[in-house]
């Protein structure tokens, strides 16, 4: 889901504050919905064949994997920085009937704080950790994978081309290759699976040795 790169305007330049509830409630608050409500395609394509447990949805925004996760079995736990992104997360699973299957969790990533609970399923889709922080980051979402789960990180890649239609991802700098998510998984606790560059996309899907 590229469309979010649309709305740029109120950011500033400064790349600590794409990581603020002031941002997000800022930007959700713009519109009564900025996603489609669809689950992402590369979820979609790595979780199917996944049996269905304990999910967590970091950067869930509005919902719309966490519904479909929720859908397919899952107990799924939406978690991000803006509470008016998760109340609409809630409200659409509700809507979809599938409230008892889906809860929120307010929490900002930035703080470093290790995540509470263990899941069978943590997924990351189109969320771009500041570079300095990457490794540190994605030990954070690693850590609460359970042994035998798996980790699921997709992003925009690098060489996105609809970024570069636009005049460039507003920080470029953040968009990272398959190999950079790799490169901060230790091969003593993570089976690499998928590290792919899908058109415009990175995916890394890695399950945790048991
Ligand atoms: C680019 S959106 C992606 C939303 C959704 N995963 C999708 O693919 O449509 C990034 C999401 O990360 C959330 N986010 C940004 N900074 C965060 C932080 N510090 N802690 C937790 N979530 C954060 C935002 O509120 C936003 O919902």
């Amino acid at each position: 889901m590229a469309d979010h790169e649309k709305h740029h305007h109120h950011q500033s330049g400064n790349v600590a504050d794409l990581f603020t509830q002031e941002t997000w409630d800022a930007r959700y608050g713009e519109s009564d919905r900025i996603w489609s409500g669809r689950p992402n395609a590369r979820l979609v394509e790595h979780a199917e064949d996944l049996e269905p447990g304990d999910a967590l949805d970091v950067g869930a925004g509005e919902g719309g994997d966490a519904v479909w996760l929720a859908g397919r079995g899952w107990r799924v736990t939406a978690l991000d920085v803006s509470p008016v992104a998760l109340a609409r997360a809630a409200a659409h699973a509700a809507e979809a009937g599938v409230a008892d299957r889906v809860s929120t969790l307010h929490h900002d990533l930035m703080t470093g704080a290790p995540l509470p609970g263990t899941y069978d399923l943590v997924s990351a889709q189109y969320l771009h950790p500041p570079r300095e922080r990457f490794a540190e980051l994605l030990g954070l979402l690693g850590a609460a994978v359970r042994p035998g789960g798996a980790l699921l990180v997709v992003g925009h890649h690098p060489e996105d081309p609809r970024m570069k239609e636009r005049g460039g991802h507003r920080h470029p700098e953040l968009l990272f290759t398959a190999d950079q998510v790799v490169a901060v998984l230790p091969a003593d606790i993570w089976d690499i699976r998928v590290a792919d560059e899908p058109a415009h996309d990175t995916v890394v899907l890695a399950v945790r040795r048991a």
